[in-house]
């Protein structure tokens, strides 16, 4: 059996990425920054995945930073504001972001800055009125996660957008998670500066992006020779942004089908699971989590299992699930995300996340029960 359903981790590659990419390594390796043809045609390339890339979001092209993923993006969003000012001031995220979010963010508390975290409730959900009472006078960046990795949650990106645009406050979200699975649309969203990543899209990894309004003023993390537009230097890497293009516009043609399908193989999951004892549902429900997306902790004194022999358990069978976020997934502490959303520390301790994606078919589902039924309760 070799059922793969850690989607939220990282998604294969589509062949269609795979072709492209290797076409242009092989016939367009000039570098774009030079004047012949060679450039030329890598510049091409370049600006066609930019157009592709922006027209996922409905964003303007000349918003689009090419980086080195998620993670890169999410810095140059904290950095590249925070660094504008020469005195610390006032930053608010919420209490269920990324490390990605948190950790930059904790140096910038070592730093003199001061950070409100917003609570979440139960389901993971930030409430816009804590956001609207965090602001102060010096607030200067607010960033909440679009949809949260571990529980799936998505936020009501539109109502605290508005709320930071009413105070004159920038507002960023990790739309890491949310890219692909749902529309987003920045001609109708209050969204400053947002971040995406091309693995999660099956466009391989390596290689994403952060939309910044444009004008907005953003010093970069990378200095050298001022490529994309001096906002992020460093030679593009050609291959992979061509093939996340490509990968944007084939999310983007069939994210309405695809949540759809998705969706109902979440919910065929999630019914027959929650009957097993001891397994409790983690995140938001429904139409306000991701559409792959089903999370659960499991606390049994008969059965003392936490998420990672889960893990362990079903991989042994040849099925690849998750114990909470997969960038955490290397230690043993409790989810801090679930600790903040009141789940108990042995409850935190087991927590799984299974996440579905283009080739996860009914017949997989139906195995993915049948074994998970078989590990848990016997
Ligand atoms: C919500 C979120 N933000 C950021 C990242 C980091 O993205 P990347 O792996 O492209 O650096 C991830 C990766 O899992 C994520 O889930």
């Amino acid at each position: 059996m070799s059922i793969y359903l850690d989607y939220a981790a990282t998604t294969p590659t589509r062949p269609e990425v795979i072709a492209l990419i290797t076409q242009v390594l092989e016939q367009q390796w000039g570098n774009p920054s030079s004047l012949h043809n060679w450039g030329e045609r890598s510049t091409m390339t370049v600006e066609r995945a930019r157009l592709r890339v922006a027209d996922l979001i409905n964003g303007d092209p000349e918003g689009i930073i090419f980086t080195s993923g998620g993670t890169e993006s999410n810095n140059l969003a904290l950095w590249g504001i925070t660094r504008q000012y020469s005195q610390p001031q006032h930053l608010i995220i919420s209490a269920v972001e990324h490390s990605a979010i948190a950790q930059p963010v904790k140096i910038l508390k070592e730093m003199g800055w001061a950070v409100t975290e917003l609570p979440v409730d139960r389901y993971g959900s930030v409430n816009p009125q804590d956001l609207k009472l965090a602001i102060q006078a010096n607030t200067v960046l607010v960033s909440v996660i679009y949809a949260q990795n571990e529980v799936g949650t998505v936020q009501p990106i539109a109502e605290l957008g508005k709320i930071c645009r009413d105070a004159n406050v920038l507002f960023h979200t990790d739309a890491v998670q949310a890219i692909g699975r749902m529309d987003i649309d920045l001609a109708t969203l209050p969204v400053d500066l947002l971040s995406i990543s091309s693995h999660k899209i099956y466009g391989g990894q390596g290689v994403g992006a952060l939309y910044a309004r444009p004008n907005l003023k953003l010093m970069p993390l990378i200095l050298g020779g001022g490529q994309e537009r001096g906002r992020r230097s460093g030679t593009e890497s050609v291959a992979a942004i061509a093939g996340f293009g490509l990968a944007a516009e084939l999310a983007k043609s069939e994210i309405g089908t695809e949540s759809l399908r998705l969706r109902a193989l979440s919910d065929r999951l999630f019914t027959e699971l929650k009957d097993i004892p001891s397994l409790v549902p983690t995140g938001a429900t429904h139409n306000l989590r991701l559409p792959n997306h089903i999370s659960f902790c499991y606390e049994s004194c008969a059965h003392a299992m936490d998420g990672r022999r889960i893990v362990r358990e079903m991989n042994a069978i040849g099925i690849g699930i998750s114990a909470g976020s997969a960038c955490s997934s290397g230690a043993l502490v409790p989810s801090s995300t679930l600790l903040v959303m009141g789940f108990n520390q042995a409850q935190a301790l087991g927590s799984i996340r299974i996440t579905m994606g283009l080739q996860t078919t009914p017949t997989d589902i139906e195995l993915t029960i049948s074994a998970l039924k078989k590990i848990l309760t016997t």
